[in-house]
């Protein structure tokens, strides 16, 4: 029996953070184990955000080689970008026939936006773009064209997945045939969103991001400027409410926790000595894969090679999805 289908997508919008790690990327990869899986570059996603040439380039290449430098082994997982496969857009104008707009309408991102414009008084659209509002179609496409069964997300995406299995699931009984797969969300396992320097959920939109790849340096001043509180360093500390240890905790076992939070709760722990345990924690978990991924960085034919094998298989799979699609509902025969 042939396995499901384990599928993400990252945007390549500016450095992968811990969040979009602990949150996709470690998950997505331990399932690649069990799965067939097929992880790619969400290029046309980004174009919503990223207007420059350059930048898009960039965080393409810094994409495909943080999944690499991560452990995606391109010989046993699909990696491909978006853009590099049609059939996903053609798939989106498809399901576009089969998209209620009052489901557009219900979508986090837009409505967030459409919010936070009528609560500074603009206009309601202001500022959205149909790449936003149709943001929810072009994913259905992505997961749809390939089969999907499962989709490794953190939180805030889930209710894309689930906007995707209600369009999968009208197509299917349009038709009366399965010929679509039904997706379902796979949230990490402590479902956590990471938070950021400030507290706030880790992102790249509130700039409170902690790249995974930093040189030693930067990344040391970088953490030191997380945000603390003003007590003095012979105080008796809270882990509980620190922004330095919530982030530590994700990386340290048991023991290593425990210990960080006597030293807090003993009073003497200064916050820059709290700052550098986590940068030291951090070194020791990312180092490795910095360095893998810096050479991936130098090495952009490689790269470029990765993805043009794997376009070329995912265009097997996508192109049989829109033969089938296209046979069912009569277009094009
Ligand atoms: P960002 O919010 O920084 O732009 P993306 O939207 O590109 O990040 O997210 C890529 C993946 O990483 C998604 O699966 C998303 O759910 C996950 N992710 C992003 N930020 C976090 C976070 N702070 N905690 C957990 N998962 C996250
Ligand atoms: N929307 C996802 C994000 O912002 C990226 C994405 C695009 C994706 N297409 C996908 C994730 C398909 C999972 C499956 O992070």
């Amino acid at each position: 029996m042939s396995k499901k289908v384990s599928l993400t997508g990252i945007k390549p919008t500016g450095q992968v953070h811990i969040g979009n790690y602990l949150g996709a990327i470690k998950q997505a990869l331990q399932l690649s184990d069990q799965y067939d899986a097929r992880y790619f570059i969400a290029d046309y996603h980004a174009l919503n955000i990223v207007k420059d040439k350059q930048e898009m380039s960039d965080s393409t290449y810094g994409v495909a080689a943080t999944w690499m430098a991560c452990g995606l082994d391109p010989s046993k997982v699909l990696l491909y970008r978006q853009s590099d496969v049609p059939e996903t857009f053609e798939l989106s104008t498809f399901l576009m026939g089969f998209t209620a707009k009052g489901l557009m309408n219900r979508a986090h991102a837009y409505k967030d936006k459409k919010q936070k414009n009528e609560d500074a008084g603009k206009d309601s659209d202001f500022g959205v773009n149909m790449g936003l509002y149709t943001y929810p179609v072009l994913m259905a496409a992505d997961i749809l064209l390939f089969n999907t069964d499962i989709v490794p997300v953190g939180k805030d995406q889930v209710q894309h997945v689930e906007i995707t299995a209600d369009i999968a699931g009208a197509i299917n009984h349009c038709y009366n045939d399965e010929l679509l797969t039904i997706p379902k969300p796979i949230l990490n396992s402590s479902s956590e969103v990471v938070q950021g320097m400030d507290g706030r959920k880790m992102s790249k939109s509130y700039d409170n991001t902690i790249p995974l790849f930093m040189a030693p340096k930067k990344l040391r001043k970088l953490v030191m400027k997380i945000v603390t509180n003003s007590q003095e360093v012979e105080e008796v500390k809270d882990p509980e409410t620190c922004n330095v240890f919530a982030i530590y905790k994700l990386f340290a076992n048991e023991q290593e926790q425990e210990a960080l939070k006597e030293r807090y709760l003993a009073g003497g722990l200064g916050w820059g000595h709290a700052k550098q345990e986590l940068f030291e924690m951090l070194e020791a978990t990312f180092a490795d894969k910095r360095e893998r991924y810096d050479e991936l960085m130098n090495d952009k034919s490689y790269l470029d090679k990765v993805l043009k094998e794997g376009a070329e298989r995912a265009r097997e799979i996508s192109s049989a999805t829109m033969n089938r699609l296209r046979k069912a509902s009569g277009i094009g025969c």
